[in-house]
């Protein structure tokens, strides 16, 4: 997000990802004409090509200072690379509208246009400030579910989240105080709730957040941004993190859901408008503010493919290193349907991807 500070606040059209009902009527209706078919095969293994390609792309960029050259990088290099999957996908969690946004736009379409209809939510660099400042935990993302399962949250960009791995995945609940969240984690784990550590986005509104977290003699893992790095590491073991907790962007969160599905773990998470018009919005939209969403609400299929690779060193991944005549990435490749994850470390010839760079211009 565009918008830092305290209170979340509007965030910017070019990485608000605002969407347009119209467009998701429209998925709606070829979701209805796909044959409902879907091969048993791992698409993510193909996607993750795409995150590489954004990674690399975007890596350049790395601790240049330059958040938007970063990220128009990324978003070519993902553009390019995605119309050589075979898949039939519309953007639904973009880069914004057609007019804000030349290229991974709400509703453009993806791929070869083969097979039956699937959502698609990108997220070219997820932590462009991080990228730009050469800081850690910034990954080029995707994710593909199947066509018009992706919750759309309407004009609400912000939601509080409650992550956790497969362990404490029954008993958490995101109503319940911060205090007792973190007990029944460290009772699921087998840990005093002193080993318990919780990410946090480190922003000016978790202040009441972080207090409580560590009123429980609970850690923090306080994060500059990239909530979804951190939250794919709260369900993963040996990351050294257990929990997330707090306020971010609503499309990393439904982004999260399609990952956490692999790996056993939950996110909850309830739309956080920053004013009143943002509620009204989404009232007029039928979704009620309050009520706590599942994993299977934010994405209600069971067939999620989930690719991320690292742009900068992270709990999750390792960054992209360009090293001589060879360019490296490691990246994490998930599929719901069959519960994998695996991790992908890949050896990229230099003088192959310049070749693409030149053809780029
Ligand atoms: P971008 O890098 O895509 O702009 O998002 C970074 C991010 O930290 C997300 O991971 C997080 O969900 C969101 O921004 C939080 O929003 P804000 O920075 O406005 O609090």
């Amino acid at each position: 997000g565009d918008t830092r500070g305290g209170a979340p606040g509007p965030r910017s059209t070019r990485t608000g990802r605002r969407r347009n009902s119209k467009v998701r009527n429209n998925v709606a209706e070829t979701t209805q004409q796909g044959s409902g078919n879907v091969a048993d095969r791992n698409l993510a293994l193909e996607l993750v090509r795409v995150t590489e390609a954004a990674a690399i792309a975007g890596g350049h960029w790395v601790g240049a200072g330059d958040k938007n050259s970063a990220d128009g990088a990324a978003v070519d290099a993902m553009r390019s690379f995605l119309s050589t999957v075979d898949f039939n996908g519309t953007v639904v969690i973009g880069e914004g509208e057609k007019d804000e946004a030349p290229m991974l736009f709400n509703g453009e379409q993806v791929g070869s246009g083969a097979g039956p209809a699937s959502d698609v939510a990108v997220d070219p660099i997820d932590g462009t400030r991080l990228t730009a400042l050469g800081m850690n935990n910034a990954l080029a993302v995707i994710a593909v579910a199947d066509g018009g399962s992706m919750f759309d949250p309407s004009a609400v960009f912000y939601m509080d989240k409650l992550v956790v791995g497969p362990e404490a995945a029954d008993m958490v609940d995101l109503r319940l105080p911060v205090k007792q969240n973190i007990h029944l984690v460290a009772k699921a784990k087998g840990v005093k709730p002193n080993q318990v550590t919780v990410c946090v986005l480190d922003r000016p509104r978790h202040q009441g957040l972080v207090e409580e977290i560590r009123a429980t003699g609970a850690r923090t893992r306080m994060i500059l941004d990239g909530d979804v790095a951190g939250a794919i590491a709260a369900c993963r073991e040996g990351t050294g993190v257990d929990m997330m907790m707090g306020i971010g962007g609503t499309p990393e969160g439904i982004v999260t859901a399609c990952a956490v599905k692999a790996t056993g773990g939950v996110i909850q998470g309830r739309l956080a408008p920053t004013d009143e018009t943002e509620r009204q919005k989404a009232e007029e939209a039928g979704l009620d503010v309050d009520r706590i969403l599942t994993t299977d609400e934010l994405v209600t299929s069971d067939n999620c493919f989930f690719a991320a690779t690292g742009i900068t060193d992270g709990d999750l991944l390792r960054g992209v290193r360009y090293r001589g005549r060879t360019i490296t990435t490691q990246s994490i490749v998930m599929r719901s349907h069959s519960g994998t994850v695996r991790m992908v470390e890949a050896e990229h010839l230099a003088t192959k991807w310049e070749k693409y760079e030149r053809r780029q211009g």
